[in-house]
């Protein structure tokens, strides 16, 4: 079975459309969502051009502000600090990667932390550790809700991570703790990943290398979800070998069409969620 990104991200825009609906009747204003972008790195302009479009889509008052690659830090820190004070702004998403001149981490822990749609700054990625509400990372969140799709029921399963990241992998496993899944994180240094992937009963692949997941990696009836999108010479790849693995596994998620999608709706999501929490 192929799991369709698509169809399950543009089902869940539907509902916060309607949510968004009721909010404007019930407080007269909608949420608002501003995305900072920094350079002109390519994959990040076509990311903020579509978190733009079904932000707007929805109803979402989305506004980007675009910076040049040498923009002084403290300028970016600066705008944050305002879009803190914004009553009018519920979520604030700065793109990465940014310039190396920036400090990722004094980015982060700038953006409040009832704003950060993106789960990223340190309460929110410990509030998710220890089991509290959060904003909850948008691929990670989106993966678990393709994994629903499939499987209601994750407790007991044993997951496998494949990748480390703070984007991806660790909110991921965590995520999957929560469930009551047996989890196991796989990174770069794991010695024989193939022994590792052969028990999972889920794989998620966010490690960032093309095709590395083959057939005869993946147990049967195996739901594996794929993070990955690999510029290839032969167009857009996954992690995972698409045509191997879909003989075996009992769902998977195609590149592209599977987890994009639900990043951004999982976005708007948590941009509506931003705004409940402090309006309620
Ligand atoms: N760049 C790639 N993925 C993401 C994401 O989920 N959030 C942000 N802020 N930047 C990204």
């Amino acid at each position: 079975m192929i799991i369709d990104g698509k169809k399950i991200a543009s089902d869940l825009r539907e509902k916060l459309k309607k949510n968004i609906i009721e909010i404007k009747s019930k407080f007269k204003i909608v949420p608002g969502l501003s995305v900072i972008l920094v350079g002109e790195d390519p994959a990040s302009k076509i990311y903020v051009k579509n978190k733009e479009k079904f932000s707007k889509e929805i109803g979402i008052d989305s506004k980007v502000i675009r910076y040049p690659e040498n923009i002084e830090e403290k300028t970016v820190l600066n705008k944050i600090i305002e879009l803190n004070n914004d009553k009018n702004v519920s979520g604030i998403l700065v793109q990465l990667p940014l310039p190396k001149h920036i400090n990722k981490q004094k980015v982060i822990e700038t953006i409040h932390p009832s704003k950060d749609v993106d789960g990223f700054h340190p309460i929110n990625v410990g509030n998710l550790s220890s089991g509290y509400d959060t904003r909850i990372p948008c691929t990670p969140l989106g993966c678990l809700l393709l994994l629903k799709e499939i499987e209601k029921n994750l407790s007991g399963k044993h997951a496998v991570v494949v990748g480390r990241s703070n984007l991806n992998g660790k909110p991921m496993a965590q995520l999957l703790l929560r469930e009551n899944c047996t989890v196991t994180i796989t990174h770069s240094k794991t010695k024989d990943l193939k022994s590792e992937c052969i028990k999972a009963d889920i794989i998620i692949a966010a490690v960032g290398i093309p095709k590395l997941i083959k057939g005869n990696w993946v147990k049967k009836n195996a739901i594996v979800i794929d993070v990955g999108i690999n510029k290839t010479e032969s167009g857009i790849v996954g992690d995972v070998d698409f045509n191997e693995v879909s003989k075996i596994a009992k769902a998977i998620t195609p590149v592209p069409g599977g987890v994009g999608p639900m990043t951004i709706a999982c976005l708007l999501n948590n941009t509506v969620e931003c705004f409940k929490r402090t309006n309620s």
